[in-house]
């Protein structure tokens, strides 16, 4: 069954890399039309050649920057005005810098904030109601296991994170009744170029899951229906054991993590 209206796109962000590209090709196989967009738009472009080989399906591309406070509605008008009405989104498109919080500069907290939290509400305000509309429709937040618990030395990524489960799950029951899925998948380390984004050691990413693997997830929390995924029963686990923990213990212990992964 579809997981969208007939003759919608899946609308999915940071498509240019990673994870947001994995659900580019998976959605692509199955025979959904796609929206990608990122800010390298060379990327997209060798990604729709890609995609475009297996001739079923239509694949558009609006290069954006969603770092930008009017990101969102930009990649919105161009599906407006070109007639790519959208019954799916990804919210992928994310980013992590991991240092102690009085070594971010400005942009960098800025970036975190508006990428991964500002504008992935914006984008949802701005495509959900036609969704609400046709009865029919998901929204996939890609949340992290960061977002169950504090992370010192990654606090700013971590809170957009946790943001994102709390939003995705209001937003679950609200909008269930109504025939719209909003679904949040939760991946733990993953072989991308977050790692280098975020400037963080291989000794974090040491035993990483595939994209692949992360896609599994993400497409089986959508065909049933589920609020929260995880990336596998270890993530599920450790996110479930960290809220169980007394507070001081799940903070304490993931300082130690980070310090111990060369985090300063
Ligand atoms: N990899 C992990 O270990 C891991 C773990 C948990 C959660 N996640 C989450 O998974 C999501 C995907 O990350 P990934 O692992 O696939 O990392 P990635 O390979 O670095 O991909 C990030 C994507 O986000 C896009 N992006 C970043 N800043 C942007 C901006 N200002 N405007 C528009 N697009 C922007 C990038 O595109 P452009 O640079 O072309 O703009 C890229 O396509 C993120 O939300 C991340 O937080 C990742």
């Amino acid at each position: 069954m579809s997981l969208i209206s007939p003759d919608t796109y899946v609308l999915i962000t940071g498509a240019s890399s990673g994870i947001g590209a994995g659900f580019a090709r998976e959605f692509a196989k199955r025979g959904y039309s796609l929206v990608l967009t990122a800010r390298r738009e060379e990327r997209l472009l060798a990604l729709r050649q890609e995609l475009a080989a297996n001739g079923k399906v239509k694949v558009q591309i609006v290069a954006a920057d969603l770092n930008a406070n009017d990101g969102p509605r930009r990649i919105f008008e161009t599906c407006e005005r070109e007639g790519w009405r959208v019954g799916g989104l990804i919210n992928n498109a994310g980013l992590g810098v991991n240092k102690s919080f009085l070594k971010l500069d400005e942009a960098q907290i800025h970036s975190m904030l508006q990428v991964n939290l500002v504008n992935l509400v914006e984008l949802s305000r701005l495509f959900l109601p036609s969704m609400t509309h046709a009865k029919k429709g998901f929204v996939l937040n890609i949340a992290s296991t960061a977002g169950f618990q504090p992370v010192p030395y990654f606090s700013v990524y971590a809170a957009t994170k946790c943001f994102v489960v709390s939003f995705s799950e209001g937003l679950y029951e609200e909008l269930k009744p109504q025939g719209v899925l909003v679904s949040c998948l939760c991946p733990g380390p993953t072989e991308t170029e977050f790692q280098q984004v975020a400037g963080m050691s291989p000794r974090f990413f040491a035993r990483s899951q595939s994209v692949d693997e992360i896609i599994d997830k993400g497409m089986r929390a959508l065909e049933r229906g589920k609020a929260v995924e995880w990336s596998s029963f270890f993530q599920r686990f450790s996110s479930t054991m960290s809220e169980i923990l007394p507070r001081f213990i799940r903070r304490k212990a993931a300082a130690i993590l980070m310090l111990k992964c060369g985090a300063e």
